[in-house]
């Protein structure tokens, strides 16, 4: 897939011209798999991993992951070691997601972006992730997306904003008129630093400094966006 695909000119009214998407834990929720191989990985080294443990690998990088995860068992490997350990969590997490199906996409998460389609409002992916392609189609939901940037595309991973302004810079929008989604703290902190208007999904004590946090998309609609960004 060519990384652009606008179908539609912009005209919106509304103050929030695009919306940028994460994928894990937004759109579908992977969080799930890549915590059960990451706990596998641990596991097969000789310590715990807890959820909330996990909550600081969300939306980071495979091998910032793998640093952290390490630091957390107190554990020192060598740079091949760690490849190879990153290659096997990926191929864990691979199986899992091969195994995927649209029915995983996250409810109301397919209702709210023909919504927003519908409004001519533009819509990007903004993943770390380097398998956001694959879920994607996988999922079936692709052709939904007007540009996609993901984990291959990206030298820098969240905090920085890069993935999210590069989304904005593709679809042609200034990241003030930009609203991101997104589950994880170093998410909310990327488009902070970007400069958009970010609204957080999932539990308010994991997600600081987002404008609103809901805890799905089930009742996210265009009336509330106009009250909260009017
Ligand atoms: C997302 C997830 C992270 C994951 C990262 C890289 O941001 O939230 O937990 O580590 O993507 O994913 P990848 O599929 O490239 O290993
Ligand atoms: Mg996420």
């Amino acid at each position: 897939m060519s990384s652009i695909r606008l179908t539609k000119t912009i005209n919106s009214r509304m103050k929030i011209k695009a919306s940028l998407f994460d994928l894990d834990g937004v759109v579908v929720d992977t969080a799930c798999y890549h915590y059960l191989a990451w706990k596998k990985i641990a596991n097969d080294l000789g310590f715990d991993f807890s959820e909330h443990d996990n909550e600081r690998l969300k939306g980071i990088s495979r091998m910032e992951s793998l640093d952290i995860l390490l630091e957390i068992g107190k554990i020192k490997v060598d740079f091949r070691t760690k490849e190879e350990l990153a290659a096997t969590k990926n191929s864990m997490y691979v199986s899992y997601i091969n195994k995927m199906t649209p029915d995983e996409i996250l409810p109301g998460v397919i209702r709210f972006l023909d919504e927003l389609r519908n409004e001519g409002i533009l819509i990007a992916l903004g993943s770390a992730s380097k398998n956001a392609m694959s879920i994607l189609d996988r999922i079936n939901i692709a052709q939904k997306f007007d540009v996609v940037i993901d984990g291959n595309k990206v030298s820098k991973a969240k905090p920085d904003p890069e993935v999210f302004l590069k989304g904005a810079s593709e679809l042609g929008i200034e990241p003030q008129d930009c609203l991101v989604f997104e589950d994880a703290q170093a998410g909310i902190d990327a488009a902070r630093n970007g400069g958009m208007h970010i609204i957080g999904v999932g539990q308010p004590e994991n997600l600081k400094n987002a404008d609103h946090v809901i805890p799905g998309f089930e009742k996210m609609n265009l009336d509330l966006l106009r009250s909260w960004y009017p």
